[in-house]
């Protein structure tokens, strides 16, 4: 396991390049802390539960970069909002992790993408209903209640909700999210 992998899994430690205030450091570790008890809900062994933790704690761990800075390292096509997922994704892989999996959990978290594996997944997930997000508390906590073995049900829920407020706005969809969604009510 990559040292910066087994830092963030282990010690909720974030790399040096972060730029991600107090706040949101606090998201991540319980978003990591809440995939881990997933992890440990699903059976997984203990290094499956520390990688699941590190992408938790990780996933936002650019979000309070500059946006220029973010759209130099994550390339064209990103729209703002969601460009801080892959170039955290992309420092990662610059500093040597090669967990492909575990990268493109990070970097499809608030797009999705058809070929997310578990852990891509039950990160939307997390960081959705981690306990300490504000608003439709109780909607979040009776979502909560049926994972870790209901994803399939939940994550219709969650991406469904996510789309639909991007509809009401009028605002485009990127064509991963589109065949995310699609992949996920034809299961
Ligand atoms: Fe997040």
């Amino acid at each position: 396991m990559h040292p910066v992998i087994e830092r963030a899994g282990m010690a909720a430690e974030l790399p040096s390049w972060a730029q991600c205030r107090p706040r949101r450091r606090e998201h991540g570790v319980r978003v990591g802390d809440l995939l881990s008890t997933w992890a440990t809900g699903l059976d997984l062994p203990e290094c499956e539960r520390i990688r699941w933790r590190a992408a938790g704690v990780l996933h936002d761990a650019l979000k309070d970069a500059p946006l220029t800075e973010l759209h130099a390292i994550a390339g064209q096509g990103w729209p703002d909002p969601v460009v801080h997922a892959p170039a955290c994704a992309d420092r990662l892989g610059a500093d040597g992790v090669e967990d492909r999996l575990l990268l493109e959990a990070i970097r499809y978290h608030p797009v999705g993408h058809p070929d997310l594996d578990a852990l891509g997944e039950y990160l939307i997930l997390a960081d959705f209903l981690e306990p300490g997000r504000s608003g439709g508390s109780g909607n979040r906590a009776r979502l909560r209640e049926l994972l870790p073995d209901g994803s399939a049900e939940v994550l219709t829920v969650v991406v469904g909700r996510r789309l639909r407020r991007l509809l009401d706005k009028n605002r485009p969809l990127m064509s991963c999210s589109v065949d995310f969604w699609n992949r996920l009510v034809r299961e």
